[in-house]
């Protein structure tokens, strides 16, 4: 991030309170350089009149605690210490033209909250390394973002709020720094999740891997939330009394944060957030459904979306979702004045580099929206057309080249959409749609660009995650040749599925905490093994698939080799604490697919492919 103008503006404030409010990121957020996005520190400490603080007993830490985003020597720390659980209802922007007391319908204090940090190297906090002390207020939700310097590499830490002057504290959170980019790193563990749609069923996903504390980071793959009124899309759901605030479809700034915070209400969610960092990327739904870089599924800045709709536009929406996001993720500022970036990377030590990228919002040409449909499909073969916008493109794959540059074992890619080529047709529903022209199928350029690059560089040892289908698949990376559902050999002479020659890596594509997939909130099991077996059929490239379970996977990563479980929640109609394991994988350094055991894939749910005994 540019420091310059942001250091131009603190500098105005009295010495003394510079620390302080600077210290939580919130204000800056999701950017400094966008006043009407961020908040002005300066009004916003002018408007502080004394004597109308809250005093600390009307405070609470409402939302738990989370940490993020790891560096070597630093990592993010958030909380949120608020009068009341539910969200500010104002538009936030102390801008220029607001009255400067006017602060919306909610009547809340003008003044800042103070909140203390500190991190501590035990759990019982006492052997304190680093603390400070930063103000929150309803500019920002009551939300603070702070980061925790001057940490040691891969260390596991502590960390604590309490309110200024006070014993009201906030629950401990266990926190985990990166290894340094150059440090040699024998294991590294992720847990992998997407797609938690509140009112379809309780978060145990998340619960699982924090109760078993079995990783080290949590990566996020997006659609943390939805923007969808009660029931957003397949109609009515389970009566588990999950009824995500606000009822209606999300659109203002308040809209986004009150979804916001009533996610964070889930237990499991809480206890996740509470034991580990997190790495976070958007999918579509923290937005808009089919959101691309100019709209999204339901508005385009029509006439009729303007009637429709909330009175906002289609860039007005994004800039309230946005900011929301930034208020409650414990993410770091990006260098946002790059059209809203959030793709970034994270190198762990000598093992794995990561790439956490946007494929939705930065700059994604149009997607299929229902009405273009058959447009999409025409034209989702053109070369100008982009799935990430040549910036992000040209970032993604030097990260890809200078890893493999640096001798990084693992090149590890979060990507939202599937990317393997998925034949989803089947014969029995001739009117359904083969092919989700909303994921990479949609941008074949992008895809033949990435895989060209992986391909023509010989870069190894390649791994895709991927969210968003709300299934899970197990795929080798590969440039099939031909869109031809009956995979016969000679329609893909440079890929031999049997043996997996010619694949440059794997994807593994994780199913949604709750989000429903095929056969709707309550699926039936003939129908969706009949899915499954019919997907590992008609698509050469796949090795596995389950078409019934929520769930998510975990990564054990070492230098020799990657191994994933998928875990499948039975219910997620309770809460409660049982999982199968579905399946595990393995990837060897230098295989660069799918291993395949002699013993064929050892799985207990869905289907896979099966090899004649050589
Ligand atoms: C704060 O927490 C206490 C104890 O749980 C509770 O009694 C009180 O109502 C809470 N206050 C607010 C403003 O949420
Ligand atoms: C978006 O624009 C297209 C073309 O003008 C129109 O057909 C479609 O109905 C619009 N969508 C909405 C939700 O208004
Ligand atoms: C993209 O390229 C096609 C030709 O392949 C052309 O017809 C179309 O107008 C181009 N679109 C844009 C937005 O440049
Ligand atoms: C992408 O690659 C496939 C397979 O080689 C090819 O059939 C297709 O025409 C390519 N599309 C583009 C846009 O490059
Ligand atoms: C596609 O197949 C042809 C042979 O039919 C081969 O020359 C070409 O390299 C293949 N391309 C890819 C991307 O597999
Ligand atoms: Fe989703």
């Amino acid at each position: 991030m540019k420091s310059a103008p942001v250091l131009a503006i603190l500098s105005l404030l009295p010495a003394g309170s510079f620390a302080s409010w600077a210290g939580n990121i919130n204000y800056l957020s999701p950017s400094m350089h966008h006043p009407s996005l961020g908040i002005s520190i300066r009004r916003v400490a002018k408007r502080n009149v004394p004597g109308t603080e809250y005093t600390p007993q009307q405070l609470n830490f409402t939302h738990g605690v989370a940490s993020g985003d790891p560096h070597a020597s630093s990592v993010i720390l958030w909380t949120r210490a608020a009068p009341m659980m539910h969200s500010v209802n104002d538009d936030g922007a102390v801008t220029g033209l607001s009255p400067m007391f006017w602060h919306g319908p909610e009547v809340t204090s003008t003044a800042p909250v103070c909140v203390e940090w500190k991190v501590a190297k035990d759990k019982a906090m006492k052997q304190t390394v680093c603390n400070g002390k930063a103000y929150t207020s309803s500019d920002i939700d009551f939300t603070v973002k702070v980061e925790a310097k001057h940490l040691k590499p891969f260390t596991n830490y502590y960390y604590q709020f309490n309110i200024c002057n006070s014993n009201i504290k906030s629950p401990i959170g266990r926190t985990k720094t990166a290894p340094g980019e150059n440090d040699h790193l024998a294991r590294a563990r992720f847990a992998v999740y997407s797609c938690a749609f509140y009112a379809y069923g309780y978060f145990n996903a998340y619960g699982q891997s924090a109760r078993k504390d079995s990783v080290d980071y949590v990566l996020h793959l997006g659609d943390y939330i939805y923007e969808y009124a009660r029931y957003g899309y397949t109609g009515e759901g389970p009566d588990i009394d999950r009824v995500p605030q606000p009822e209606h479809e999300l659109f203002t700034l308040y809209d986004y944060r009150e979804r916001f915070a009533t996610h964070r209400t889930d237990e499991d969610l809480l206890l996740s957030h509470r034991m580990f960092p997190w790495i976070a990327t958007w999918d579509d739904h923290e937005v808009a459904n089919n959101a691309w870089r100019d709209g999204h599924f339901k508005m385009n800045n029509t006439e009729n979306t303007f009637i429709e709709d909330d009175p906002v536009s289609v860039g007005q929406r994004k800039m309230n979702a946005v900011r929301a996001y930034f208020e409650w993720m414990p993410i770091r500022q990006v260098d946002m004045d790059d059209n809203l970036r959030i793709w970034r990377s994270t190198a762990f030590g000598d093992l794995v580099d990561l790439v956490m990228l946007d494929t939705r919002h930065y700059d994604r040409s149009i997607t299929t929206l229902w009405y273009n449909d058959d447009y999409i499909s025409k034209i989702s073969g053109e070369p100008n057309r982009s799935q990430m916008g040549p910036r992000q493109e040209s970032w993604f794959f030097r990260q890809l080249s200078e890893s493999h540059k640096r001798g990084t074992t693992w090149r590890l890619v979060g990507s939202q959409t599937v990317f393997s080529y998925l034949n989803l047709g089947d014969p029995s529903e001739p009117d359904e749609p083969s092919f989700r022209l909303d994921a990479w199928q949609g941008y074949t350029a992008s895809r033949n660009r990435t895989l060209h690059h992986l391909y023509s560089n010989n870069i190894p040892n390649n791994i895709v995650l991927a969210g968003d289908s709300h299934a899970s698949w197990v795929s080798d990376l590969v440039w099939l040749n031909s869109t031809d559902p009956d995979p016969r050999p000679e329609d893909h002479p440079d890929y031999d599925p049997r043996t997996g020659r010619g694949s440059i890596g794997v994807e593994f594509a994780s199913t949604s905490v709750a989000s429903p997939g095929i056969g709707g909130w309550d699926p039936k099991r003939e129908e969706t093994q009949e899915k499954s077996d019919l997907f590992i059929k008609t698509n050469p490239s796949l090795q596995w698939t389950d078409q019934h379970h929520r769930g998510y996977m975990e990564l054990d990563i070492s230098h020799e080799k990657v191994k994933t479980t998928y875990f499948g929640i039975p219910s997620v109609l309770s809460r409660n604490r049982k999982e199968i394991q579905m399946a595990q994988f393995e990837v060897y350094r230098d295989e660069n697919k799918v291993h395949r055991p002699a013993g064929g894939f050892n799985t207990k749910s869905g289907s896979a492919k099966k090899y004649p005994k050589v």
